[in-house]
Protein backbone atom coordinates (compact mmCIF):
# COMPACT_ATOMS: atom_id res chain seq x y z
CA UNK A 1 0.00 0.00 0.00
CA UNK A 2 1.31 3.56 -1.32
CA UNK A 3 2.70 5.60 1.37
CA UNK A 4 1.27 9.67 1.07
CA UNK A 5 4.00 12.11 1.97
CA UNK A 6 3.43 15.85 2.01
CA UNK A 7 6.05 18.57 2.71
CA UNK A 8 4.59 21.14 4.74
CA UNK A 9 4.94 24.59 6.33
CA UNK A 10 2.68 28.05 6.26
CA UNK A 11 5.69 29.45 4.72
CA UNK A 12 6.25 30.17 1.57
CA UNK A 13 9.73 30.21 -0.26
CA UNK A 14 11.57 27.38 1.92
CA UNK A 15 11.54 24.68 -0.58
CA UNK A 16 8.67 23.20 -0.06
CA UNK A 17 8.16 22.39 -4.02
CA UNK A 18 11.91 22.28 -4.59
CA UNK A 19 11.70 18.94 -2.17
CA UNK A 20 9.00 17.75 -3.39
CA UNK A 21 9.71 17.36 -6.91
CA UNK A 22 13.39 15.75 -5.69
CA UNK A 23 12.39 13.50 -4.06
CA UNK A 24 9.30 12.32 -6.52
CA UNK A 25 11.81 12.04 -8.58
CA UNK A 26 14.07 9.94 -6.17
CA UNK A 27 11.48 7.29 -5.19
CA UNK A 28 10.29 7.10 -8.96
CA UNK A 29 13.92 5.38 -10.27
CA UNK A 30 12.60 2.34 -8.89
CA UNK A 31 9.09 3.14 -7.39
CA UNK A 32 5.58 4.40 -8.77
CA UNK A 33 4.98 7.58 -7.72
CA UNK A 34 2.42 10.38 -7.69
CA UNK A 35 3.10 13.72 -7.18
CA UNK A 36 0.57 16.17 -6.60
CA UNK A 37 0.45 19.82 -7.22
CA UNK A 38 -1.96 21.27 -4.46
CA UNK A 39 -0.89 24.92 -4.37
CA UNK A 40 -2.68 27.17 -5.87
CA UNK A 41 0.33 29.25 -7.03
CA UNK A 42 1.06 26.25 -9.31
CA UNK A 43 5.20 26.73 -9.24
CA UNK A 44 5.18 22.39 -9.67
CA UNK A 45 3.32 22.76 -12.74
CA UNK A 46 5.05 25.44 -13.70
CA UNK A 47 8.15 23.78 -13.58
CA UNK A 48 6.85 20.36 -15.38
CA UNK A 49 6.43 22.07 -18.72
CA UNK A 50 3.98 20.36 -19.50
CA UNK A 51 2.94 22.41 -22.75
CA UNK A 52 6.27 21.53 -24.31
CA UNK A 53 6.38 17.73 -23.81
CA UNK A 54 2.59 16.88 -24.31
CA UNK A 55 0.25 18.30 -27.69
CA UNK A 56 -1.32 21.62 -26.57
CA UNK A 57 -4.65 20.42 -27.26
CA UNK A 58 -4.56 17.38 -25.06
CA UNK A 59 -3.33 19.03 -21.95
CA UNK A 60 -5.59 22.48 -22.18
CA UNK A 61 -8.73 19.15 -22.69
CA UNK A 62 -6.92 17.44 -19.69
CA UNK A 63 -6.49 20.17 -17.34
CA UNK A 64 -10.43 20.75 -17.29
CA UNK A 65 -11.55 17.12 -17.51
CA UNK A 66 -9.16 15.90 -15.20
CA UNK A 67 -8.61 18.67 -12.97
CA UNK A 68 -8.52 18.09 -8.94
CA UNK A 69 -10.96 20.27 -8.85
CA UNK A 70 -13.23 17.58 -9.54
CA UNK A 71 -12.72 15.77 -6.25
CA UNK A 72 -14.51 18.62 -4.34
CA UNK A 73 -17.28 17.48 -6.51
CA UNK A 74 -16.54 14.47 -5.18
CA UNK A 75 -15.88 12.92 -8.66
CA UNK A 76 -12.63 11.16 -9.59
CA UNK A 77 -9.61 11.91 -11.52
CA UNK A 78 -6.94 10.21 -14.00
CA UNK A 79 -3.35 11.30 -12.83
CA UNK A 80 -1.28 12.10 -16.01
CA UNK A 81 1.32 9.67 -16.67
CA UNK A 82 5.20 11.69 -16.97
CA UNK A 83 7.23 8.97 -16.76
CA UNK A 84 7.94 9.83 -20.82
CA UNK A 85 9.05 13.31 -20.13
CA UNK A 86 12.09 11.93 -18.51
CA UNK A 87 12.69 9.77 -21.61
CA UNK A 88 13.92 10.82 -25.19
CA UNK A 89 12.96 9.47 -28.51
CA UNK A 90 14.29 6.02 -27.97
CA UNK A 91 12.97 5.56 -24.96
CA UNK A 92 16.37 6.30 -22.99
CA UNK A 93 16.55 8.44 -19.79
CA UNK A 94 19.74 10.39 -17.91
CA UNK A 95 18.82 9.01 -15.02
CA UNK A 96 16.67 5.49 -14.07
CA UNK A 97 12.66 5.89 -14.36
CA UNK A 98 10.20 3.68 -13.18
CA UNK A 99 7.19 5.17 -13.51
CA UNK A 100 6.03 8.97 -12.44
CA UNK A 101 2.32 10.00 -12.31
CA UNK A 102 1.86 13.91 -11.95
CA UNK A 103 -1.92 15.69 -10.94
CA UNK A 104 -1.35 19.34 -11.76
CA UNK A 105 -2.88 22.67 -10.00
CA UNK A 106 -4.93 24.51 -12.24
CA UNK A 107 -3.79 27.24 -10.12
CA UNK A 108 -6.49 28.99 -8.13
CA UNK A 109 -9.54 27.46 -8.77
CA UNK A 110 -8.58 24.93 -6.89
CA UNK A 111 -8.77 27.49 -3.68
CA UNK A 112 -12.28 28.34 -4.96
CA UNK A 113 -13.80 24.73 -5.66
CA UNK A 114 -12.44 24.00 -1.99
CA UNK A 115 -14.07 26.58 0.11
CA UNK A 116 -17.37 26.06 -1.57
CA UNK A 117 -18.31 22.51 -0.85
CA UNK A 118 -20.75 22.29 2.01
CA UNK A 119 -20.17 19.52 4.40
CA UNK A 120 -17.07 17.41 4.97
CA UNK A 121 -14.60 19.69 2.92
CA UNK A 122 -11.54 18.69 4.81
CA UNK A 123 -11.40 15.21 3.92
CA UNK A 124 -12.06 14.76 0.49
CA UNK A 125 -8.25 14.91 -1.23
CA UNK A 126 -8.23 11.94 1.76
CA UNK A 127 -11.33 9.74 0.07
CA UNK A 128 -9.49 10.24 -3.55
CA UNK A 129 -6.44 8.92 -2.12
CA UNK A 130 -7.42 5.83 -0.32
CA UNK A 131 -9.07 4.96 -3.59
CA UNK A 132 -6.02 5.50 -5.71
CA UNK A 133 -2.82 4.94 -3.81
CA UNK A 134 -2.21 1.12 -3.63
CA UNK A 135 -1.76 1.88 -7.41
CA UNK A 136 1.37 3.49 -5.96
CA UNK A 137 3.95 2.98 -3.62
CA UNK A 138 4.30 6.35 -2.84
CA UNK A 139 2.16 9.56 -3.05
CA UNK A 140 4.14 13.06 -2.75
CA UNK A 141 2.25 16.22 -2.19
CA UNK A 142 3.71 19.56 -2.40
CA UNK A 143 1.14 21.97 -0.24
CA UNK A 144 0.38 25.29 0.25
CA UNK A 145 1.70 27.48 2.65
CA UNK A 146 -1.29 28.57 4.01
CA UNK A 147 -3.77 27.43 6.82
CA UNK A 148 -7.11 26.99 4.75
CA UNK A 149 -9.58 24.15 3.73
CA UNK A 150 -7.04 22.89 1.32
CA UNK A 151 -4.18 22.67 3.93
CA UNK A 152 -6.34 20.60 6.07
CA UNK A 153 -6.98 18.26 3.31
CA UNK A 154 -3.50 17.82 3.26
CA UNK A 155 -2.89 16.98 6.59
CA UNK A 156 -6.16 14.76 6.69
CA UNK A 157 -4.85 13.06 3.73
CA UNK A 158 -1.02 12.46 4.66
CA UNK A 159 0.67 9.16 6.18
CA UNK A 160 3.60 10.75 6.72
CA UNK A 161 4.94 14.55 6.85
CA UNK A 162 8.04 16.07 6.02
CA UNK A 163 8.50 19.78 7.24
CA UNK A 164 10.71 21.73 5.44
CA UNK A 165 12.33 24.64 7.71
CA UNK A 166 14.78 27.31 5.96
CA UNK A 167 17.56 27.98 8.49
CA UNK A 168 17.15 31.59 8.88
CA UNK A 169 16.36 33.39 11.79
CA UNK A 170 12.64 33.78 13.04
CA UNK A 171 12.16 30.10 10.70
CA UNK A 172 11.73 28.69 14.52
CA UNK A 173 9.00 30.57 15.13
CA UNK A 174 6.92 30.71 12.21
CA UNK A 175 7.38 26.70 12.60
CA UNK A 176 6.31 26.52 16.18
CA UNK A 177 3.13 28.01 14.81
CA UNK A 178 2.88 25.25 12.60
CA UNK A 179 3.28 22.74 14.79
CA UNK A 180 -0.05 24.19 16.77
CA UNK A 181 -1.97 24.69 13.70
CA UNK A 182 -1.26 20.92 13.14
CA UNK A 183 -1.73 19.95 17.02
CA UNK A 184 -5.21 21.27 16.84
CA UNK A 185 -6.18 19.53 13.44
CA UNK A 186 -4.73 16.27 14.81
CA UNK A 187 -7.12 16.48 18.05
CA UNK A 188 -10.00 17.81 15.93
CA UNK A 189 -9.58 14.62 13.82
CA UNK A 190 -7.96 12.22 15.77
CA UNK A 191 -5.92 11.77 13.50
CA UNK A 192 -2.07 10.98 13.56
CA UNK A 193 1.19 10.15 11.67
CA UNK A 194 2.87 6.58 10.78
CA UNK A 195 5.97 9.16 11.05
CA UNK A 196 6.98 13.08 11.00
CA UNK A 197 10.72 14.32 8.90
CA UNK A 198 11.57 17.18 10.32
CA UNK A 199 14.04 18.96 7.09
CA UNK A 200 16.21 21.73 7.65
CA UNK A 201 16.66 23.41 3.72
CA UNK A 202 18.40 26.21 2.34
CA UNK A 203 21.48 25.80 4.63
CA UNK A 204 24.79 28.35 4.04
CA UNK A 205 27.32 26.76 6.99
CA UNK A 206 29.12 30.29 6.13
CA UNK A 207 26.43 31.74 7.83
CA UNK A 208 25.95 32.43 11.87
CA UNK A 209 22.17 32.49 10.95
CA UNK A 210 22.18 29.16 9.35
CA UNK A 211 24.00 27.91 11.78
CA UNK A 212 22.42 28.98 14.78
CA UNK A 213 18.95 28.56 13.31
CA UNK A 214 20.17 24.77 12.69
CA UNK A 215 21.15 24.22 16.11
CA UNK A 216 17.93 25.33 17.11
CA UNK A 217 16.23 22.99 14.85
CA UNK A 218 17.80 20.34 16.44
CA UNK A 219 17.86 21.19 20.12
CA UNK A 220 14.69 23.18 21.67
CA UNK A 221 12.49 22.58 18.32
CA UNK A 222 12.86 18.65 18.43
CA UNK A 223 12.27 18.84 22.01
CA UNK A 224 9.42 20.69 21.50
CA UNK A 225 7.55 18.33 19.15
CA UNK A 226 7.36 16.26 22.00
CA UNK A 227 5.25 18.77 24.52
CA UNK A 228 2.06 18.62 22.14
CA UNK A 229 -0.54 16.00 23.03
CA UNK A 230 -1.26 14.64 19.66
CA UNK A 231 2.52 15.08 17.93
CA UNK A 232 4.24 14.26 20.97
CA UNK A 233 2.75 10.28 19.88
CA UNK A 234 4.15 10.41 16.67
CA UNK A 235 7.59 9.10 15.57
CA UNK A 236 9.65 11.84 14.68
CA UNK A 237 13.06 12.10 12.85
CA UNK A 238 15.53 15.24 11.68
CA UNK A 239 16.62 14.59 8.19
CA UNK A 240 20.03 15.64 6.79
CA UNK A 241 19.90 19.21 5.88
CA UNK A 242 20.11 20.16 2.77
CA UNK A 243 22.96 23.20 1.45
CA UNK A 244 22.09 26.59 -0.08
CA UNK A 245 23.08 25.65 -3.71
CA UNK A 246 22.62 27.11 -6.83
CA UNK A 247 22.44 23.75 -8.86
CA UNK A 248 18.89 23.75 -7.08
CA UNK A 249 17.20 27.08 -8.95
CA UNK A 250 19.66 26.46 -12.06
CA UNK A 251 18.31 22.95 -12.91
CA UNK A 252 14.33 24.58 -12.39
CA UNK A 253 15.17 27.67 -14.60
CA UNK A 254 15.76 25.22 -17.79
CA UNK A 255 13.02 22.86 -16.04
CA UNK A 256 14.66 19.89 -15.68
CA UNK A 257 14.54 17.60 -12.48
CA UNK A 258 17.36 18.32 -10.12
CA UNK A 259 18.74 14.23 -10.99
CA UNK A 260 18.75 14.55 -14.38
CA UNK A 261 19.91 17.79 -14.55
CA UNK A 262 23.12 16.87 -12.15
CA UNK A 263 24.01 13.87 -14.22
CA UNK A 264 23.31 15.23 -17.89
CA UNK A 265 25.14 18.80 -17.37
CA UNK A 266 26.67 19.23 -14.15
CA UNK A 267 28.17 16.22 -12.49
CA UNK A 268 30.74 18.31 -10.02
CA UNK A 269 27.49 18.32 -7.92
CA UNK A 270 26.64 14.77 -7.61
CA UNK A 271 27.25 15.29 -3.73
CA UNK A 272 23.87 16.23 -3.66
CA UNK A 273 22.37 13.40 -5.38
CA UNK A 274 23.75 11.58 -2.93
CA UNK A 275 22.49 13.47 0.08
CA UNK A 276 18.89 13.26 -1.78
CA UNK A 277 19.70 9.26 -1.72
CA UNK A 278 20.59 9.17 1.73
CA UNK A 279 17.11 11.25 2.60
CA UNK A 280 14.69 9.29 0.92
CA UNK A 281 16.72 5.97 2.18
CA UNK A 282 15.74 6.82 5.40
CA UNK A 283 12.23 7.95 5.02
CA UNK A 284 11.88 4.56 3.29
CA UNK A 285 13.20 2.97 6.62
CA UNK A 286 11.20 4.72 8.79
CA UNK A 287 7.86 4.17 7.28
CA UNK A 288 8.66 0.69 6.67
CA UNK A 289 9.66 0.37 10.54
CA UNK A 290 6.87 2.15 12.11
CA UNK A 291 4.23 -0.17 9.45
CA UNK A 292 0.92 0.41 8.20
N1 LIG B 1 18.50 24.03 -1.38
C1 LIG B 1 18.30 25.13 -2.13
N2 LIG B 1 19.34 25.93 -2.46
C2 LIG B 1 19.15 27.04 -3.21
N3 LIG B 1 17.96 27.44 -3.67
C3 LIG B 1 16.87 26.70 -3.37
C4 LIG B 1 16.99 25.51 -2.59
N4 LIG B 1 15.74 24.99 -2.45
C5 LIG B 1 14.92 25.81 -3.11
N5 LIG B 1 15.58 26.84 -3.66
C6 LIG B 1 15.00 27.97 -4.43
O1 LIG B 1 14.24 28.77 -3.53
C7 LIG B 1 13.05 29.21 -4.14
C8 LIG B 1 11.84 28.79 -3.31
O2 LIG B 1 11.79 27.38 -3.26
P1 LIG B 1 10.43 26.57 -3.36
O3 LIG B 1 10.77 25.14 -3.36
O4 LIG B 1 9.61 27.05 -4.51
O5 LIG B 1 9.74 26.99 -1.98
P2 LIG B 1 8.22 26.84 -1.48
O6 LIG B 1 7.57 25.76 -2.27
O7 LIG B 1 8.33 26.51 -0.02
O8 LIG B 1 7.57 28.18 -1.70
C9 LIG B 1 13.04 28.64 -5.55
O9 LIG B 1 13.51 29.62 -6.42
C10 LIG B 1 14.04 27.48 -5.49
O10 LIG B 1 14.70 27.27 -6.72
MG1 LIG C 1 5.81 25.90 -3.39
Amino acid sequence: MGSVISIVNQKGGVGKTTTAQALAREFAKTNKVLLIDFDGQATLTELMDLNKHFDNEFINEYMSTESIVKIFERASIKPLDITGILKDESGNSIVTINELHFIPSPGNSIVAAAESVSGGKDMLLNKYLQKVKDEYDYVIIDALPSVSTLFRNVLLASDALIVAIQTKTNAIAGANGFLQVLNDVLEDYDKTYNHLFILPTMYNKQRRDDKETLAEIMGSYMTSLKTYTSIGKIPTTLLEEIPDRTVFSNAQAVRYFLQDYIEGFDTGKRDILLLLENIAKVITNKLEVGGK
